[in-house]
């Protein structure tokens, strides 16, 4: 730390120049001795491994080298910094990186690899700045702070992230492919026992002679009750897997659905589609009709709302839902709540086609809900 003392005081001390007379050059003297003090002690204050080079050599180094590199710092003075580095040709290189960002800009920021005295690797993240105002002399600071602990705990949450989207994404494929057999069995087995009942019951019906008037009246709320459970049954079917979709398309079910919704539930559903979607992957279709019933279910179930107002829009390369409706607005906490299962299940199915929801909602003036999913770019 001297050197950096002394440094300082040289170069200070030629500026001064010889118009100053002795007193006033002893009390400049003794302050740039005691700013060179307060300068050391702040060195060996911070965590980061901190040098000073001069044309790549080491001219100080303060006391977290040993910290960061097992190096003591007066074994560092005077040798190449490449000491520090791993690979000496990449050290070359991003050196010259350095020297050219340095003087365009005061400071400069990067990673690199390192290597200790022990010969361990570690990861830095590296800061330099140039002394003084031009880089003269090549004369910089760098200071290393290792992350080598932090990258590798960023990256094993990203794996265990991907993991859980991944899981997430074959549960919910799971539960589609699910849906679609029992829709296929119900339509298949009782469909078919449905008809012929009907079939039966109506020939029942014909059988019977008018004077038997209790027993046509019978058949006939027989006949009528067979209607209704053929019509229940294709609503759940629908409902598991709406055929619409496949047969019609994304807009036709998107329609279907907000009618359903209107009469099953009272509150006037308008809706506002622009995009054509005739190419839109039957996947992402599936999810953006997943998530706009999720939303109209929300809507019956919390809101308090007498209208939704439904947009599915093209917007450039995006498909965006927006569903929006005039009831008691969700809450923030709401929103962003770790229970908040049916909104976790909409983002994550967001961020499986890489695009973007945002939720809104105001204290009685409803909630809206937008996703904008990428329409090439797919999960
Ligand atoms: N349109 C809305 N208006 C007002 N509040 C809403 C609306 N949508 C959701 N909320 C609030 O946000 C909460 C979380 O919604 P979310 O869909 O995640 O769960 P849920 O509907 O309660 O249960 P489920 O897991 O069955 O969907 C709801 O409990 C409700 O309080
Ligand atoms: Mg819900």
């Amino acid at each position: 730390m001297e050197k950096v003392a002394s440094m300082i005081f040289h170069d200070k001390k030629d500026a001064l120049g010889d118009s100053l007379d002795a007193m006033e050059q002893e009390v400049t003297k003794e302050r740039l001795l005691e700013l060179a003090a307060l300068e050391s002690s702040i060195l060996d204050a911070v965590p980061q491994a901190i040098v000073g080079l001069h044309k790549r050599r080491i001219i100080f180094a303060n006391n977290a080298v040993r910290d960061t590199f097992g190096w003591d710092p007066e074994e560092l003075i005077g040798k190449s910094v490449t000491l520090l580095y791993r690979n000496k040709e990449e050290s070359e290189e991003i050196a010259r990186y350095f020297y050219s960002t340095l003087k365009r800009q005061r400071t400069f920021v990067n990673e690199f690899p390192c290597r200790r005295k022990d010969g361990k690797d570690i990861l830095c993240r590296m800061r330099a700045a140039r002394i003084g105002d031009r880089l003269k002399e090549r004369r910089i600071v760098v200071a290393y702070e290792d992350i080598t602990e932090r990258r590798r705990a960023e990256e094993e949450l990203e794996r265990s992230h991907r993991r859980l989207r991944n899981l997430s994404a074959h549960l919910q494929s799971a539960r589609e492919e699910e849906c679609a057999r029992i829709a296929r069995e119900i339509h298949d087995e009782l469909g078919q026992y449905l008809t012929a009942l009907q079939m039966d019951v109506a020939w029942l019906g014909d059988q019977l002679p008018p004077e038997l008037s209790h027993l046509v009246d019978k058949t006939r709320r027989m006949a009528h009750l067979v209607d209704s459970t053929v019509d229940s049954v294709h609503r759940i079917i629908t409902e598991l897997r709406p055929i619409l979709l496949d047969d019609l398309g994304l807009n036709a079910a998107i329609e279907w659905q907000a009618k359903e919704f209107q009469n099953r539930s009272g509150i006037d559903c308008r809706i506002y589609i622009d995009c054509w979607d005739g190419l839109i992957e039957k996947d992402l279709a599936t999810a953006i009709f997943r998530i706009f019933q999720e939303t109209l279910t929300n809507v019956a179930r919390h809101s308090g709302a007498t209208a939704v107002w439904v947009r599915l829009t093209q917007e450039g390369d995006d498909l965006c839902l927006e569903v929006t409706d005039n009831g008691k607005g969700i809450t923030r906490k709401q929103a962003e709540d770790s229970r908040s299962f049916g909104i976790i299940g909409i983002r994550e199915r967001v961020n499986l086609w890489n695009g973007q929801m945002r939720i809104t909602g105001k204290s009685g003036r409803g909630t809206t809900v937008r996703v904008q999913i990428p329409l090439r770019k797919g999960a």
